[in-house]
């Protein structure tokens, strides 16, 4: 990732996790574990979860869990982080995520599909309703950021993630500016 990229992207994330008192958050698809090892810093008592560990690292501040997001308990958080995630799941996924969050407030960075997208995607699709294309996640067992067993995963374009958001629940949504990249931004989601 571009230093610019990162930079930003930890800008848009210590904003956003400035406006709330510090509580219980869990960091899904955590990765490299940057983004829990800031809130941690910021007060947070954090869970981490992501499929593969070996990013993870070493801090006893945070509770670290190598575990399918798919299979992850989203309740008992103040706060819930996807960061970098949601594009790499399919749309049941990303439904099931969201019906599983809702009632929490969320911080989610996402790419969204645009007219001018930043990778390959597939022709415009609509898939369980929504609008929006597919990305192709090339050889995900040997690359340490890509999806965990889903071959394909689903970007929704920005009318139908933002109905996505708002069916389960989430009936504000406020998208950081200047985004990240032309088609990414971090989206604080707030429950009715
Ligand atoms: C692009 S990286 C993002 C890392 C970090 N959250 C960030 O925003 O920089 C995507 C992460 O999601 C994890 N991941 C993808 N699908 C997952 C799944 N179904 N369950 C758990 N982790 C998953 C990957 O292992 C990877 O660490």
């Amino acid at each position: 990732m571009r230093r610019a990229t990162a930079t930003r992207r930890f800008q848009l994330f210590d904003s956003l996790l400035g406006l709330f008192p510090p509580g219980k958050a869990l960091d899904l698809g955590a990765g490299h574990g940057q983004f829990s090892l800031r809130a941690a810093d910021a007060g947070w008592e954090v869970t981490a979860v992501d499929a593969r560990d070996e990013r993870f690292p070493e801090d006893e501040r945070v509770r670290w869990i190598q575990q399918d997001v798919r299979e992850a308990d989203l309740d008992g958080y103040d706060l819930v982080f996807c960061l970098g995630l949601f594009y790499h799941l399919t749309i049941g996924d990303q439904l099931t995520l969201l019906r599983k969050a809702s009632g929490t407030p969320l911080i989610l960075d996402t790419h969204l599909a645009s007219p001018r997208p930043t990778k390959p995607l597939s022709a415009r699709v609509t898939a369980e309703g929504y609008q929006g294309r597919y990305y192709q996640e090339k050889a995900w067992e040997s690359r340490p950021t890509a999806s965990w067993k889903n071959e394909v995963s689903f970007w929704p374009n920005a009318p139908s993630f933002y109905r996505m958001l708002e069916e389960h629940g989430y009936s504000a949504v406020f998208a950081g500016s200047p985004w990240v990249t032309k088609d990414r931004t971090f989206f604080l989601c707030l429950p009715g």
